[in-house]
């Protein structure tokens, strides 16, 4: 009788075990779910941008996690300045970039490896509401300040008309709300921003700044991964086609545009 007693409670042990063992697997399982370091820089509505308690939001956020859900990995996402996201890759701090970047620019591509396009967009002059003169990239004079974002295609195109002496000075800001602020306060001219951008902001703030003239520089956003980091950039690759495919994309640009 004791014998018997004795067996059953090993076996009832032995059971236990089974399926504390199996409950910890599981949980194993989910520990070993990939999170990937994603940075970007903010002050870029409606594709980067902070809610009201600092969590970084937008468009990009919102399509890289329906990637990452679809291929089965997490991403975290870090605010730098522009021009530190390239350089955090590159020094092995952060494994994507999630930021309105530009992916058809050979020093770009030559540093970081670009997934395939998601956003065609373009460069616009933004003045004052009340401005007259200005009428486009035109209208830009030898007598002019220029503020556009630190590292961006938009401070390229300043610095470059400033090179040519087509405007007085290209003013570099860390953000693209300070170039707006500057615009606003009348310490520059214009500012030159990627045109959804720019049109996110007149949308919500639709009496003080006004986008002008037809866009100029055809480009086009893809999220960058750290050179050769082949298996990274297939699985951003195939989320990014399935979320077309499936429609989520297109929910996205609903939601955030
Ligand atoms: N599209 C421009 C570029 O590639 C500007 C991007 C700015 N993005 C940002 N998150 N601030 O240079």
């Amino acid at each position: 009788m004791k014998k018997e007693k004795m067996k059953k409670l090993l076996i009832l042990a032995v059971a236990v075990i089974l399926v504390f063992s199996l409950v910890a697997c599981g949980n194993s399982g989910d520990g070993d779910v990939v999170t990937y370091k994603a940075v970007t820089e903010p002050s870029f509505p409606p594709f980067d941008t902070t809610d009201k308690d600092g969590n970084i939001i937008g468009f990009d956020m919102d399509l890289m996690n329906a990637i990452a859900e679809d291929q089965g990995f997490k991403v975290e996402y870090t605010a730098l300045g522009f021009d530190a996201l390239i350089p955090a890759l590159e020094a092995g701090n952060a494994d994507i970039i999630t930021a309105g970047m530009n992916a058809e620019d050979p020093a770009r591509q030559a540093k970081v490896d670009f997934s395939t396009t998601y956003y065609d967009s373009a460069l616009v002059v933004v003045v004052k509401a009340d401005n007259t003169t200005i009428n486009g990239f035109g209208d830009l004079t030898a007598d002019m300040k220029v503020a556009s974002q630190i590292a961006t295609t938009g401070a390229d195109k300043a610095d470059a008309l400033a090179a040519e002496g087509k405007i007085k000075e290209a003013v570099i800001l860390d953000a693209f709300t300070t170039c707006i602020l500057q615009l606003r306060n009348g310490d520059v001219d214009a500012v030159i921003i990627d045109k959804p951008v720019a049109e996110s902001y007149i949308k919500k703030q639709p009496d003080y700044v006004k986008t002008v003239g037809e866009p100029e520089g055809a480009e086009s956003y893809g999220f960058a991964v750290q050179k050769g980091n082949k298996e990274l950039l297939d699985k951003i690759n195939t989320g990014l086609q399935n979320m077309i495919d499936n429609g989520t994309y297109d929910e996205l640009i609903a939601k955030w545009f």
